[in-house]
Order: structure tokens, then C-alpha cells, then sequence
């Protein structure tokens, strides 16, 4: 099994190597093509990377995280020509796939663009000077609701309030992003650890089916019985298979809990109560007391640690402590819970303990109202750790909290997870995750960048001995020579089996490589 995988990985490798940069003649020919009026897309929905109107082209690739801006992109991130359906339209997609492969290009897609950096872009970034194709479907945000059957069907540019704001009309719910902004598309292909997440699954434990556009050139509907290798792969490793343009999603009644203090949107999910904020002091308890807790803690609560630098407040370091309760779940036993923690925060010390969930996301960065921002850089990365926490660890945490450069970086603890309910390519688990993002305003001074990605590159060196591995949803851009940058985010047999399902779904290499 594993040397056939080997040859066959091998086979790829040479294949993906025949694309290369188009010659002028070949670039022009192209253009043609996919400007011709037979071509199914306007002329609005594709640019070309050789067009004279630069600022439509950019406009085009500028994505939501400004850490570098569309034109000073490195040339591996440059696709030679951008197409962003207005409309669903997989005939035109399954069109375009064809006619790049025949011109030997690879393909790219993206959803919404919030991978750090130009990640999402790139296809190409096995070597340098290799043209490639990027499919954006940020306009595709559909979301239909089938409440009988308690299913929906949605577009990958749809945002975690738009599928929130079409799933509570009939009083249901799906996992959806922390950050309502984040779109489904890259959320659900990764993983997805979503509201509601420890107690449902993550967001690909409630994929159903996908519609995807394989290097064939041809949609193809994947399930739990039809075309099962890819769906277990597309559920956490989605990236590398074609254009998936629709999932099929499973919802959850919610079940209406008045005392919980809404904060995500109002009028759309119930989530974040804010149990208490603490003061650098604090650290150390409050650390030993969440990883006492948190194993313990009902599975419909979700426990989360940001640590965050305030920028009102003179660059004062706080913790959050947050609770969520997950907004389709009630029961006494989380009206327990709660009412173990309140009495703990209380018993301790603090400047102000609030549940007012302004503070914490309208104040204080990291809050789901301050990503409105789209003026920010940031780099995140995203690890596991096993559970139970290493006392050790949690000093490490803090050590690299004191060290942050911007007062707009955060840092969350989130909740052990669970033994996910699906099999599916998700790795490691049970584990806690840990995000890590360095935000900051660019302000033209290159050290400044550089410090604030470097404070991010030690904190992850830093933190390297305690992790299981990296959240795919969450990497920074890849370089080059990275031969481990997807590895790291698979268990080894995952990582093998993903490898099997490229070679049979896409073994011309034509989408993202798993190299
Ligand atoms: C503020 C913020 C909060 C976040 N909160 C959470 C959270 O609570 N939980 C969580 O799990 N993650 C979270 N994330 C991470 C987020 O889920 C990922 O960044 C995810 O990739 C975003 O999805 P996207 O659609 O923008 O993906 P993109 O950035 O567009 O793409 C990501 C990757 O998926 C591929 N891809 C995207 N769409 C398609 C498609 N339709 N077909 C094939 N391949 C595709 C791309 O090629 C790329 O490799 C957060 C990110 C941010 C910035
Ligand atoms: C170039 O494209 C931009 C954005 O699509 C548009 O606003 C502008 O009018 C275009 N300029 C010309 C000269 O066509
Ligand atoms: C919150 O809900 C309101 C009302 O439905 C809507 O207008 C608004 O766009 C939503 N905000 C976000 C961030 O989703
Ligand atoms: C709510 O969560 C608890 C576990 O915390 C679980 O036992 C119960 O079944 C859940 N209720 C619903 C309606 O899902
Ligand atoms: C950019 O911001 C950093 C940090 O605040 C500061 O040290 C630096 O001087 C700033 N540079 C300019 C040109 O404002």
C-alpha cells in the first residue's frame, strides 16, 4: 500500500512540474479564450493578470487580511487570470478547469479569502513561475433551509451570519464561525471549530455532501455513500481536490436560552457570555483553575481564554474568561456549571469583572465587531495542544503574552474539543486548540512588520514542544521550500490517506498540492 502510494506520489510530482509560466504567444491565446463570447462569464467576472486596467486585476485579488496588499504579492500569488462568478454557475466553472488544464495551468480557489496572507491564492506555490488560475467564489452566498428534513444547502461565500441569519428563522443551527464575517468555504474544507462545536462536532462533522468540481472537469457529489473516499478527505483536508461549490449541511434544533447574553449578532445566535476579565496578576489562577475546570465542564459549554493587550486602557494586559453556552442547548447541568464558575471569578480579587459582552468584542481587539476591520494585517496560526494542559505550557503562554508587539494581537485558549463524531480527515483529537493572532496596522515601516511576525514565528517555536499539530484553517503563507506545511496538519494515517485520494481524484496535481 504505502510503496504504491509513493509511486504514484512520484508520478505527480513529475506531472506538476510540466506547468510552467506560458509564453507570450500561449498567454495571449488564453486571454482569448476566456474572453470569447461563447466563454460563460462576462467579462466583469474575469481579469487578467496582463490586462491594462492594474486596478481592476487587483481588485479583483485584494482578500480581507491586509498583511500584504494585492500588489506587492509575490509572483507565486499572482494567478494569470482571476474569475469571480456573480452567480452559481458550475457549467462555467467546469468549463474553465478544462481549458486551463489544456494550457497546462493549475487552479485555485478561494472562498473568502481569510486564510492569513495570500495563502488562499496560491495553487502555484511548488516553484516559482508557474501561471495558474485562481476561481473566487466570495459572491456565491447562498444558503437554502429544507426545515422538514432539518438540512440546508450553501454557497462557500456564504459568512457564518448569513448561514446564522437563514438557520434561525426555523429555530436552527449549525456550527458556524466565531467571527461572523469568516465565510464557510475554507471553514467547513479545515475543519470548522464552530459555535457549538464540543457538544455537535466540528463544522465537518455536520457536512452531509458536497458539490465539487474535480480535475476531471465535471461536478461531482460526494457522501457517506457516494464517492466516500473524497468525502472523508474533503471534510478536513478540502483544499486539494477541485472547486467545491456547495455543502449539504445537517442542523440542530436550538433550544432558546433567555440567560444568555447575546453578542455574536443580536438578532441571529445567542453565544459568548463574558464571565469575567482579569488582570496580568491573575494569570497564573486563573490558567490552573481552567485547566482544572474545563475537562469537567459540560460538553454544551464552551471555555475560552483570550489574552489580549487593551489599547484604551494603556496597553494593560487582560484576560478574558468567557463562557459560552452553545445557543441550541439548555439544561440544568449547564445552569450548574455556570453557577461553579461565577462563584470562582468572584472569589478572587479582579478590577472589574463584567458580563457586558461590549467590552469584550467592541473595546478590546479579538472581539467578533472588531474583524469589521478590514484595514488589518494579521498572521495567525492555530495549534493543538493534548489534554490534560502541562502546567508548563500555561507559563509558556504567558511568557509570550508579555512579549506581544501590538496591542491589537491576541492569543485564545479555546476548549478541549471531543472525540469527533464522524470519521472524516480532521486530526487530533481530544485536544485543546490555540490560536495566535498578530494583528497590527501597518504603518509603512518595514521593522514593524517584521517584529510583529516575528513575535508570531517565536511564539510558535516557543510553543512547538506542547503541540500535537497545526490547524490547517489557520497557517500562514507557505514558503517555498516548506516541504512540512500541510503535513503538520494531519495525523500521519490521515496525511496517507489524503495522499491515496489525490492520486485518484487529481493526479495531474491540477488543484493545491499536498507537497
Ligand atoms: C477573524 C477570524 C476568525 C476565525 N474564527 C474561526 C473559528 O471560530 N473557527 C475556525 O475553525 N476557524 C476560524 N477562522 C479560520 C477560518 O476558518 C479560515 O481562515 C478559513 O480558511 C476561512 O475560510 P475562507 O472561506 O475565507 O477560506 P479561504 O481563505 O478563501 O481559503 C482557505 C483555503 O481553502 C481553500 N478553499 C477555499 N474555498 C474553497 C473552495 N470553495 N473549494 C476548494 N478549496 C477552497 C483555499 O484554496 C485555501 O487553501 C477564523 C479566521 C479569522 C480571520
Ligand atoms: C478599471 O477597473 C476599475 C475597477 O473595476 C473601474 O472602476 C475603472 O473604471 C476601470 N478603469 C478603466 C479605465 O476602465
Ligand atoms: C446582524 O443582524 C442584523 C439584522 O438581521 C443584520 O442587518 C446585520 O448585518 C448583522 N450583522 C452581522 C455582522 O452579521
Ligand atoms: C444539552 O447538553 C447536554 C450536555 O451538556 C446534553 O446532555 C443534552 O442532550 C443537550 N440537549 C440538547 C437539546 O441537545
Ligand atoms: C510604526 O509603528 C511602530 C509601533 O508603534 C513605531 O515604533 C514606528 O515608529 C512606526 N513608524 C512610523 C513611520 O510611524
Amino acid at each position: 500500500m504505502k510503496i504504491a502510494v509513493c509511486i504514484l506520489s512520484v508520478v505527480a510530482a513529475l506531472a506538476s512540474s510540466s506547468a510552467a509560466a506560458m509564453n507570450p504567444t500561449t498567454q495571449d491565446q488564453f486571454t482569448k479564450t476566456l474572453s470569447s463570447p461563447s466563454f460563460p462569464f462576462t467579462s466583469s467576472e474575469v481579469q487578467f493578470r496582463t490586462q491594462p486596467n492594474k486596478s481592476a486585476y487587483f481588485g479583483a485579488l485584494k482578500t480581507f487580511n491586509n498583511l500584504i496588499l494585492p500588489t506587492e504579492f509575490p509572483a507565486t500569488a499572482l494567478p494569470f487570470a482571476i474569475i469571480t462568478p456573480s452567480k452559481a454557475n458550475n457549467q462555467g466553472i467546469e468549463r474553465a478547469v478544462k481549458i486551463a488544464k489544456e494550457y497546462g495551468l493549475r487552479v485555485s480557489a478561494r472562498s473568502g479569502g481569510y486564510m492569513s496572507g495570500y495563502s488562499a491564492n496560491m495553487a502555484a506555490v511548488d516553484k516559482e513561475d508557474e501561471d495558474f488560475l485562481l476561481v473566487d467564489l466570495s459572491k456565491l452566498r447562498k444558503v437554502v433551509v429544507d426545515p422538514k428534513k432539518r438540512t440546508a444547502t450553501a454557497e462557500p461565500g456564504a459568512t457564518g451570519a448569513d448561514l446564522a441569519h437563514e438557520t434561525i428563522k426555523y429555530g436552527l443551527a449549525f456550527p458556524a464561525p466565531h467571527a461572523s464575517r469568516v465565510t464557510i468555504g475554507g471553514f467547513l474544507l479545515q475543519g470548522g471549530m464552530g459555535i457549538g462545536s464540543r457538544l455537535y462536532g466540528s463544522g465537518v462533522d455536520n457536512v452531509i455532501g458536497v458539490d465539487i468540481i474535480t480535475a476531471s472537469g465535471k461536478t461531482v457529489f460526494a457522501d457517506a455513500h457516494t464517492n466516500r473516499d473524497l468525502f472523508f478527505a474533503i471534510r478536513g483536508g478540502g483544499q486539494f481536490f477541485g472547486v467545491v461549490t456547495r455543502f449539504h449541511l445537517r442542523l440542530t434544533p436550538m433550544v432558546q436560552n433567555p440567560t444568555l447574553t447575546p453578542s455574536y449578532n443580536a438578532s441571529t445566535v445567542q453565544v459568548d457570555q463574558v464571565f469575567a476579565i482579569f488582570d496580568r496578576p491573575q494569570a497564573n489562577d486563573l490558567l490552573s483553575f481552567y485547566a482544572k475546570f474545563d475537562p469537567t465542564a459540560p460538553r454544551a459549554l464552551e471555555n475560552k481564554i483570550v489574552f489580549v493587550v487593551d489599547p484604551p486602557t494603556n496597553n494593560k494586559q487582560y484576560l478574558f474568561a468567557s463562557v459560552s453556552a452553545v445557543p441550541f442547548n439548555s439544561s440544568s447541568e449547564v445552569a450548574q456549571a455556570q453557577g461553579k464558575i461565577t462563584q470562582w471569578y468572584k472569589s478572587i480579587p479582579t478590577n472589574f469583572a463584567t458580563s457586558d459582552p461590549t467590552t469584550y468584542n467592541g473595546v478590546v481587539h479579538g472581539g467578533d465587531a472588531s474583524w469589521a476591520d478590514s484595514d488589518l494585517s494579521y498572521y495567525a496560526e492555530d495549534l493543538w495542544f493534548p489534554t490534560p494542559l502541562d502546567p508548563r505550557l500555561l507559563q509558556v503562554l504567558i511568557d509570550q503574552w508579555d512579549k506581544v508587539p501590538s496591542a491589537l494581537s491576541s492569543m485564545a485558549l479555546n476548549t478541549g474539543t471531543w472525540k469527533a463524531p464522524t470519521r472524516s480527515a480532521l486530526g487530533f483529537d481530544p485536544s485543546y486548540s490555540f490560536c495566535i493572532y498578530s494583528t497590527w496596522k501597518r504603518n509603512g515601516t518595514a521593522a514593524w512588520d517584521q517584529q510583529n511576525k516575528a513575535w508570531l514565528e517565536e511564539t510558535v517555536k516557543a510553543l512547538k514542544p506542547w503541540t500535537l499539530g497545526f490547524y490547517a484553517n489557520e497557517l500562514r503563507p507557505k514558503k517555498l521550500d516548506d516541504k512540512d506545511y500541510w503535513r503538520k496538519c494531519y495525523e500521519k494515517d490521515t496525511f496517507e490517506i489524503l495522499e491515496v485520494t489525490k492520486n485518484r481524484w487529481d493526479p495531474e496535481n491540477i488543484f493545491k498540492s499536498l507537497q
